[in-house]
């Protein structure tokens, strides 16, 4: 598979490339397709429920995994290679606890306002960069899980400003680069209103729906059964 990594991307090893589990994949739209889906899956279930342990490394792994777990055999484990980005493998562990108890005090003192907390939380996870890749889409998805979780909304992450021509602005849209076709969006705005998880702003049709959201939706709705 050729991998063409935009900026900011962390570039996988030889090694990790080969722990992807899809057989079918050519190219990097078709693995970012790949993986949103999985997203969405790991998402369904990461806000479908309170996580009392949020702030603890098992939580954190067992969250990588399963937004990632479709796609990467070493979803969920730590990495140990260096990347250009991240502490060195050997500090990963105690500095990720050193976050989630610094978080914990952070929470406990009202140190910061918690949009702040929130945000300093995700930078700093994306700064140690605990996993091979995915550790953008793990940080935000983290923080905004942390700040639910406080009774508050999921930041936008920039979605309105990406969106401007008139697009579904949700949270679902920022994991997709490019902008997903709106059945796929439209597929989670259904299970989680019809699981009554999460308020999402309504979205309006922008396009016809394509494999990927077929792919969405039939992956979506068997989580949802398995659960
Ligand atoms: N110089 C940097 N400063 C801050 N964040 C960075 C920097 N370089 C990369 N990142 C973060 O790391 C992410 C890339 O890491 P990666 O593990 O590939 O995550 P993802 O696959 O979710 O994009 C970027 O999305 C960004 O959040
Ligand atoms: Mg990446």
């Amino acid at each position: 598979m050729n991998l063409d990594y935009s900026p900011g991307a962390t570039p996988l090893d030889p090694d990790e490339a080969a722990g992807l589990i899809p057989t079918h994949i050519a190219n990097h739209g078709q693995l970012n397709e790949w993986e949103m889906v999985n997203i969405l899956a790991g998402e369904l279930w990461a806000f479908g429920r309170k996580h009392p342990d949020l702030l603890s490394n098992a939580f954190i792994c067992r969250l990588h995994k399963r937004m990632f777990g479709d796609t990467w055999r070493w979803a969920g484990s730590f990495r140990t290679t260096e990347k250009n980005i991240g502490v060195e493998p050997a500090r990963i562990q105690p500095g990720l606890r050193d976050l989630c108890e610094d978080v914990t005090a952070q929470l406990q003192h009202k140190s910061y306002p918690l949009d702040e907390i929130a945000a300093r939380f995700s930078h700093r996870l994306v700064w140690i960069h605990p996993y091979a890749n995915g550790n953008g889409r793990l940080s935000r998805t983290a923080a905004d899980l942390l700040l639910v979780q406080q009774g508050a909304q999921r930041f936008s992450w920039g979605a309105g400003n990406l969106l401007a021509d008139g697009a579904c602005v949700n949270a679902t849209w920022r994991h997709c680069v490019p902008p997903m076709p709106v059945t796929t969006a439209r597929c989670w705005h259904l299970c989680v209103r019809e699981r009554g998880w999460l308020r999402q702003s309504p979205c309006r049709t922008l396009s016809a729906g394509n494999s990927a959201s077929r792919a969405g939706k039939r992956r979506l709705s068997l989580f949802a059964n398995s659960e």
